[in-house]
């Protein structure tokens, strides 16, 4: 997956896209709710439109998923808070990787997956973002982010390897290991077909020095998504 630099570029269709099933996703947004902030260039569409609905009196708070949303919630005047205030949200609007049919998910292409699954986790209600190529029909196309903790990492890394059957690939960016906000490694774990998502999670759960893996199963609830700027509200 590339990721965006400029998160505000409208270049191709999947970025109209992920802005209009962003957009819709506000409506899902009370007065008085706490919400939880994902990450990725689709929440920043949703982020941008929750600040004009701030800015219009829309009273809410948010609690970011990495830093990087914190730094937009931040820019766009988003007023935040924490788990040391709140331990339940009302709503949590993220976007994702692959959707299958059963609404689990793959995610952590943008290596937020821990807190974005203590975020989702956390709330009431879960609400998934994006545009239609992130519906398949199995998860696993997309090699699957699983965060590991630095010290041994590659004994973790031979574990998977050996266990699981797949190479994990450490993460680079821009030639130097890619640290998550937590402070550890993220192992990119090609399988190409994930027959059944839970029983890998626990799986990999199961090794040591495995933190997290980016399959959420059971945590969305809704999923809008937009094609040609169309957008459908599938519900769980
Ligand atoms: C980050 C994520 C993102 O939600 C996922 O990668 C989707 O990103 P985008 O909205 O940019 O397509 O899981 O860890």
């Amino acid at each position: 997956m590339v990721e965006k630099n400029n998160y505000n570029d409208l270049t191709t269709q999947s970025d109209y896209d992920k802005k209009a099933a962003a957009e819709k996703s506000v409506d899902f947004i009370k007065n008085g709710m706490t919400i939880g902030l994902g990450s990725g260039s689709t929440v920043y569409w949703m982020m941008k439109k929750l600040s004009q609905k701030v800015e219009q009196g829309l009273q809410i708070k948010g609690i970011p998923s990495s830093k990087r949303t914190e730094n937009w919630a931040k820019e766009l005047q988003i007023p935040l808070t924490d788990f040391h205030e709140n331990l339940t949200l009302d709503l949590a609007i993220d976007g994702a990787d692959e959707i299958d049919p059963d609404f689990n998910l793959l995610k952590g292409g943008g290596g937020s997956l821990v807190r974005e699954k203590i975020v989702n986790n956390a709330s009431k209600e879960v609400v998934i973002i994006g545009d239609k190529p992130k519906l398949v029909s199995q998860l696993g196309k997309i090699p699957l982010p699983v965060e590991i903790v630095p010290f041994g990492w590659e004994v973790t890394a031979n574990h998977i390897l050996s266990q699981l059957d797949c190479k994990p690939v450490l993460r680079r960016k821009d030639g130097d290991i890619f640290i998550s906000d937590n402070g550890n490694y993220i192992v990119d774990c090609s399988f190409e077909h994930i027959p059944n998502p839970k029983a890998l999670h626990d799986q990999l759960k199961s090794l040591v020095g495995v933190v997290e893996t980016g399959l959420y199963v059971n945590l969305a609830d809704t999923v809008v998504i937009s094609e040609k700027e169309h957008v459908n509200v599938l519900v769980a």
